[in-house]
C-alpha cells in the first residue's frame, strides 16, 4: 500500500475485535467515578500552544521535543493536547467554575498526542482517562484518588500486578531550596554525569534524579535527599496521606527519586507501576499541583489529579488474561427469515421484541440467504439462540426458537409470547 494510505506511525486503529475490551474498561472506570461523585468534562483536542508551555513547563521533554504543534490558517500556533490537566485548568478558569472556593471533582477521557518513539505501550496518539479535583487542599482527597484506583485494580483483577510509588516534592519554596543543594552537589561531580544529565543540570535539575544511567545513579547515592528539605506543611500533608493509605490497607513504596515529567507538581506525586508490560510500566500517574491555577492567571486554587493510560491498562488485562467472558459475546439472539414474506414479518416482530426488551442484543439477518448460510451466520455471531421464520412458522404465526449452545431442543413460540419467553432465557445487560 502506498505510504499516504497508512495510519501515521504510533497512531493506531482500535479494531472491532478490540473495542469490547476497551468499552468494558472505560465503562468500569466511568461507573467507579460516578459512584465517587466525579463529573465528566469534555475539552477540545487542540489548544493554543502557549497553554502547554506555561503549564507543563518550557524545559520538559513534552514541550521541548514531543508536541504536535502547527500554525492554523489565522497564523495562530496550536498544539494537539499532549495531556489533559492544562486544558482542564484552562476550562475551569474560563468558565469560572472554581471561583469562590467551589469544589470541582472532574474527569475526562480521550486521545492525547506526543511525538515519542513508538514501542509497546508507548504511542504517539494514546488515550487517557484523567481526573482533576479543585479547591480541596488536604491529604484526604489525595488519598481518595489513590483509594479509588486501588478499588479499580481490584475490580479489574490486576491488583496484584501493580505497585504504588509515592513521593512528596514539597512546596515550590522547599523544592527551590532542595534544587539549589542538588545543583551544588551535582556540579561538583559534573564530569561523572552522563551527557543528558549534564544538560538537565542546567535546565531541569530534579529530572537528573530519574536518570537510567548507571554512572549518574552512582553519583546520586550520596546526593542531598529531597525528604530532608521538605517544609513542615508538606511533611504533615504527606504523613496524613500515608496514614490514610495505611488505614485502608493500601501498600506503597516511597520513591524519593519520583519527580514526574511535568513541572506543575507540588507536594504529593504518585505512580502506579507494573513489571508486566516491559519498559512502559507506568499505568497511572499524577499528583498535586497547588500553584498551577494561579500560575495560569487564576486565584490561588489547590488542585490534584491523575491520568491513566488506556492502552497500557487494556494490554495488562490481556497479558493477565483478565478479560470477562461475557464481553466476547455481543449478540444474544439472531433472527433468520426465509422468503420475502417471512423477512417482512421478522422485521416487524424484531421491533416489537425490542420495544419490550430494550437491552436485548437482537440481530436480524441481513442479505437473505439459504437456511444453511443464515444458520452459519447465526452461529458465528456468537448468539445463544436463533429465531427461525420459514413457511411453516408463518402459517402458524409462531417462531422457531433454537438454542445454539446446546441448551435443549428447538421449540415453537407464538409471536405474542416471544418477548416474554426471551426475557426468561436471556440475562440482559
Ligand atoms: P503522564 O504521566 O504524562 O501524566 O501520563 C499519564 C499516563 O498516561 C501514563 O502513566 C501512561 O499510562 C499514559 N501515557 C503517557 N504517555 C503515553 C504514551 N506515549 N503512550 C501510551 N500511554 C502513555 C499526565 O499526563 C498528567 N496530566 C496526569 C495528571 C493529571 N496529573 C495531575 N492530573
Amino acid at each position: 500500500m502506498s505510504k499516504s494510505l497508512q495510519a501515521i506511525r504510533g497512531m493506531n486503529d482500535i479494531l472491532p475485535e478490540q473495542t469490547p475490551l476497551w468499552r468494558y474498561f472505560e465503562g468500569s472506570v466511568a461507573r467507579l467515578l460516578d459512584n465517587y461523585g466525579y463529573k465528566q468534562i469534555r475539552m477540545p483536542i487542540v489548544e493554543f500552544t502557549e497553554l502547554f508551555k506555561r503549564s507543563i513547563g518550557e524545559v520538559t521533554d513534552i514541550v521541548e521535543k514531543e508536541m504536535y504543534t502547527f500554525e492554523d490558517r489565522n497564523g495562530d500556533s496550536l498544539t494537539l493536547r499532549p495531556e489533559g490537566t492544562a486544558a482542564c485548568v484552562r476550562a475551569v478558569l474560563e468558565h469560572g467554575i472554581t471561583g469562590g472556593g467551589q469544589v470541582q471533582k472532574l474527569w475526562y477521557i480521550g486521545p492525547m498526542f506526543r511525538h515519542e518513539r513508538p514501542q509497546k505501550g508507548r504511542y504517539r496518539q494514546f488515550h487517557q482517562i484523567g481526573l482533576e479535583v479543585f479547591n480541596l487542599d488536604g491529604p484526604d482527597i489525595d488519598a481518595e484518588l489513590i483509594i479509588m484506583t486501588w478499588r479499580l485494580w481490584g475490580e479489574l483483577g490486576i491488583r496484584d500486578a501493580v505497585k504504588l510509588e509515592l513521593n512528596s516534592l514539597g512546596t515550590s519554596e522547599s523544592r527551590g531550596r532542595y534544587r539549589e543543594a542538588l545543583v551544588e552537589y551535582l556540579s561538583a561531580h559534573h564530569d561523572k554525569l552522563d551527557e543528558d544529565s549534564q544538560r538537565r543540570l542546567k535546565t531541569n535539575p530534579l529530572r537528573v534524579l530519574d536518570t537510567k544511567n548507571a554512572d549518574t545513579q552512582a553519583v546520586l547515592v550520596d546526593a542531598p535527599k529531597m525528604a530532608d528539605y521538605l517544609d513542615d506543611e508538606s511533611r504533615a500533608h504527606f504523613e496524613g496521606l500515608k496514614a490514610r493509605l495505611d488505614a485502608v490497607g493500601i501498600p506503597y513504596v516511597l520513591n524519593p527519586k519520583l519527580v514526574r515529567g511535568l513541572d506543575y507538581y507540588s507536594k504529593t506525586v504518585f505512580e502506579w507501576v507494573t513489571d508486566k508490560l516491559g519498559a512502559q510500566g507506568t499505568v497511572c500517574a499524577g499528583g498535586r499541583y497547588d500553584g498551577l491555577v494561579e500560575q495560569m492567571g487564576g486565584k490561588p486554587t489547590p488542585g490534584v489529579g491523575f491520568a491513566m493510560g488506556i492502552e497500557r491498562l487494556v494490554l495488562m488485562l490481556e497479558t493477565l488474561e483478565q478479560i470477562p467472558q461475557e464481553i466476547s459475546r455481543q449478540v444474544d439472539v439472531y433472527l433468520c427469515a426465509f422468503g420475502e414474506e417471512a423477512e417482512l414479518a421478522g422485521l416487524a416482530l424484531a421491533e416489537r421484541v425490542r420495544d419490550e426488551l430494550p437491552n436485548l442484543r437482537l440481530q436480524v439477518n441481513a442479505g437473505a440467504g439459504s437456511f444453511k448460510s443464515q444458520f452459519k451466520k447465526a452461529d458465528k455471531s456468537g448468539a445463544l439462540y436463533a429465531l427461525i421464520l420459514g413457511d411453516d412458522e408463518m402459517a402458524q404465526q409462531v417462531v422457531g426458537f433454537k438454542p445454539l449452545r446446546g441448551q435443549g431442543e428447538q421449540q415453537s413460540i407464538a409471536w405474542d409470547a416471544l418477548a416474554a419467553h426471551l426475557a426468561t432465557c436471556v440475562v440482559q445487560g
